[in-house]
């Protein structure tokens, strides 16, 4: 099979020039003006934007949570992230204290098989770092092309490791050339606060927001940082959302440290005054960190632009309306988590790119290309090049439309972005040399999607 995509403005995180594209099975054969060549289809892409699929390294897909489940699952969340130009998902496997990663990575891969429409990788979360533990982080870089370990520095009931564990993991995954990625919050400082507004009967969601101040961000990042640079580990720290956190990266640079950050497209576009909504409304933004001030936001589109962030992911992990009515009584007991994942490419664009906040190139760099770069997916993801899959999106930056929970495709009943205009449309995506979706309909069938082992990481990108 071949498509040859006519006359469309190609934009990767470097160029920006028109020219036609070629494809043969999966990948990419040929770019250039006027391409000579017989192809099965054509489709003209004239006006429209050509660039690399989408990679968002950080959702959570059919996760349990506090006695539930995230509503979408492999089917609906891989569905859901080609119908907005997301081609590669990585999800995190998590360890359970006491358990394997094998165990773990079984798990996830008995969610996903047969069931995905986009192509996929982990990220395993390591909560009990032990011998065993140390002997299978090498057999997930070696052997299964899983290279990134993340850690949680809160939930301290589940998921944290301490700092001395976090330390043995930085060694042991430097040693065998992975990367170490950190939910970086401080859970004791988090768990005092939340415990507080309990006693004192301060439970809406509002609180949610309060028991996780900025400090409590900043102090944990620092101090990660500060475990990467003694352990010489590459490092990344996932859904940054405030200034406090992202100045302690600024400072890094100065002994020539590079961390790698990832906000979400919500830290960018949304902010705390959300959780002051009526009656139980504010737990639809309830997260981990939670929305910040719009100072943040400042922060964070500057950071895009000064190189200090590489990602915008979305931690997508959407939650029913009554899933999250568990915490009604009690913002602890509000299932963390929100929708995304279709709606971070358009949204960057209509709000980064359009406005003028971000470049065309920054926007494919931190939507596809850096996050391919940083978790070892490239140059077979996350570009637009002779040789790699052909993941692209055919976009057209001037149609208009509103994200709406009665059109997403996201498995779950409310939109944080209700009524939200943006302009620019993803009209067809291709993934491995497939149209998985065109002009609102999809093409290829579950079980499509791939997993895709990835290699190992380097610590400059
Ligand atoms: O609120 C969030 N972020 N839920 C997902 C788990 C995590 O901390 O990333
Ligand atoms: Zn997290
Ligand atoms: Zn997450």
């Amino acid at each position: 099979m071949s498509i040859l995509i006519k006359n469309g403005r190609v934009v990767t995180a470097a160029d920006d020039y028109v020219a036609d594209i070629f494809i043969e099975g999966e990948t990419v054969a040929a770019i250039g003006k006027n391409l000579p060549v017989e192809a099965g289809e054509t489709i003209d892409a004239t006006g429209k934007v050509v660039f690399p699929g989408g990679v968002d390294p950080h959702v959570h897909l059919d996760l349990p949570v506090m006695g539930t489940f995230s509503s979408d699952d492999y089917e609906s969340g891989t569905r859901a992230a080609l119908f907005g130009g997301t081609t590669t998902i990585i999800d995190f496997a998590n360890q359970t204290r006491g358990g394997t990663l094998y165990a773990a990575l079984d798990e996830w891969r008995k969610k996903a098989d047969q069931k995905a429409f986009a192509d996929y990788s982990f990220h395993v979360s390591v909560t009990d770092f032990n011998d065993r533990t140390r002997r299978e982080v090498r057999d997930f870089i070696e052997k299964e092309g899983i290279t990134s370990f993340k850690t949680f520095m809160a939930y301290t009931d589940t998921l944290r490791i301490d700092d001395g564990q976090m330390v043995a993991l930085m060694q042991a995954v430097r040693e065998d050339g992975g990367l170490v990625t950190v939910h970086a919050t401080n859970g004791d400082m988090i768990d005092q606060l939340v415990a507080k507004h309990q006693a004192e009967g301060k439970l809406s969601p509002l609180y949610h927001y309060r028991s996780q101040p900025e400090i409590t961000e900043a102090e944990a990042s620092g101090r990660f940082i500060d475990m990467a640079y003694y352990t010489g580990v590459p490092a990344y720290i996932v859904h940054m959302t405030c200034e406090g956190a992202l100045n302690h990266v600024r400072e890094a640079t100065r002994r020539n440290q590079k961390v790698f950050v990832e906000t979400c497209i919500q830290y960018l576009l949304l902010d705390a005054s959300l959780y002051e909504s009526e009656g139980f409304e504010g737990a639809k933004w309830v997260m981990s960190p939670p929305l910040r001030q719009k100072k943040d936001q400042q922060a964070l589109w500057a950071g895009l632009n000064q190189g200090l962030i590489h990602v915008v992911g979305t931690d997508h992990c959407p939650f029913m309306m009554a899933q999250k009515r568990a915490g009604e009584g009690d913002f602890a007991k509000i299932p963390n988590g929100h929708p995304a994942l279709e709606h971070r490419l358009e949204l960057l664009h209509s709000e980064g790119v359009r406005k003028g906040r971000i470049s065309w190139n920054k926007f494919v760099e931190v939507t596809a290309t850096n996050a391919a770069k940083i978790f070892g997916l490239f140059p077979q993801k996350g570009t637009i090049a002779i040789g790699s899959d052909a993941d692209l999106v055919i976009f057209d930056p001037e149609e208009q439309h509103t994200i709406s929970a009665e059109t997403h495709h996201h498995h779950c009943d409310y939109s944080c972005y209700e009524g939200w205009p943006v302009t620019g449309k993803c009209k067809t995506v291709l993934l491995r040399g497939r149209v998985a979706i065109d002009d609102g309909a999809i093409n290829v069938e579950k079980g499509y999607g791939r997993f895709v082992k990835r290699g190992k990481v380097s610590k400059v990108i």
